[in-house]
């Protein structure tokens, strides 16, 4: 038997790992004119392996855009670009509802470094009246963090580009099924932590565009951060990328049967979530996706929060926890309010957050209802 031959042959189903910090060369002159092989090619392990490209190149694919650079988490994705995009006297204009920590990173360290941030409402279908000569960035969020709002994310791209403003998305819920560079969206940035990783065991981000000349811009100043993934985390996505379409369908039908479900009982009040029928945005979410997820979030009739923690901690089969996107089901508070510069929050404190897992749903349906039931006594 040729041993060697053995090794030669060997193919697998999965992409194969590749660890390294150092990556060998050939030669001299291949050691230094290693910088030309930043954007294509391998000279050290924290500026690509072939198995983060291989996620790059089909994150690309499924965004609809050319290049992607895979980064440690979410809002890594988010924060990056916009570190590499502003300098000092850009203005930039935010939706109300963005997630959290963007807004937080976008107040306190864009606004230090000499940025102006202006935040525009979450359900907006113009920012004509916002936009400036010196308008660099336009970060929009379809559906809004907690809230699901939706903006007009065709028009607005449209408005910002007539000032030269590059139009990025928080693509994280939408990711897979919608086009957003074909609405205009220059930018795509996603956090692979949720469906694409699916299991809830790791964090990583995706920055994705449709041209090469800003990816370079991108990659570049990227690489001088010194940020990048492992290749083990780029493989356990790229496994998780392979079934995320038919665990985000799945998810989204069981949104939606919860969804309708929790929108005719009694105890609540509204179920925010566009892919319902009865939701604001699901006009506007018909236009710009293909499908819904897992999320919902919930207004209960209950506004007290001793009662909500006494319904969230009953629960046997939701387990309390941020994140989403993976096959267990989660449960969160949140008070959308605290995180509003223009919009008003009036439709109750709290906002019940659910992620609906993949465990039985009859099982599920009872926790809820057993919740419900703790809040009459
Ligand atoms: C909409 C949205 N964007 C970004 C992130 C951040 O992702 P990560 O947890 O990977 O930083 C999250 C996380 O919950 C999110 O929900």
């Amino acid at each position: 038997m040729n041993r060697k031959r053995i090794l030669v042959d060997f193919r697998q189903l999965n992409a194969a790992v590749h660890r390294a910090s150092t990556v060998l060369f050939p030669d001299a002159d291949a050691f230094l004119n290693r910088q030309s092989l930043l954007y294509d090619g391998f000279s050290y392990g924290l500026y690509g392996t072939p198995t983060i490209r291989q996620l790059e190149d089909q994150v690309a694919e499924i965004e609809g855009g050319v290049r992607s650079i895979a980064l440690p988490s979410g809002l890594a994705a988010m924060t990056h670009p916009l570190l590499a995009l502003c300098r000092s006297g850009d203005h930039v204009l935010m939706v109300d509802c963005a997630y959290g920590p963007t807004r937080a990173f976008a107040k306190d360290a864009l606004s230090r470094l000499g940025v102006e941030v202006e935040f525009f409402a979450s359900d907006s279908v113009s920012i004509k009246d916002k936009l400036r000569a010196n308008t660099r960035v336009v970060i929009v969020e379809s559906p809004g963090y907690y809230t699901m709002e939706l903006q007009d994310i065709e028009a607005i791209a449209a408005e910002a580009h007539t000032v030269g403003a590059l139009v990025m998305i928080d693509n994280s819920w939408g990711f897979g099924s919608t086009d957003m560079f074909a609405l205009g969206v220059d930018i795509c940035c996603t956090a692979l932590s949720k469906y694409a990783s699916g299991a809830g065991d790791l964090c990583m981000g995706s920055v994705t565009v449709a041209d090469e000349e800003l990816f370079r811009t991108l990659k570049a100043f990227i690489a001088n951060l010194g940020a990048g993934v492992s290749s083990d985390e780029a493989y356990l996505v790229l496994r998780g990328l392979g079934t995320m379409q038919v665990r985000v369908r799945e998810q989204a039908e069981r949104a939606l049967e919860v969804g309708r479900w929790l929108d005719a009982h009694p105890a609540v009040s509204r179920v925010l979530c566009p892919p319902l029928e009865s939701d604001g945005y699901h006009e506007r979410y018909r236009r710009f996706f293909r499908c819904g997820n897992g999320l919902l979030s919930v207004l209960l009739r209950e506004p007290a929060i001793e009662p909500l923690k006494g319904l969230i901690d009953g629960f046997s089969h939701f387990r309390i926890g941020a994140s989403w996107g993976s096959s267990h089901s989660l449960v969160s508070i949140t008070e959308p309010a605290k995180s509003r510069d223009v919009d008003s929050w009036e439709d109750g404190v709290f906002l019940l957050r659910i992620h609906l897992g993949l465990e039985p749903l009859e099982l599920l349906k009872g926790d809820l209802e057993a919740g419900f039931d703790r809040l009459k006594t």
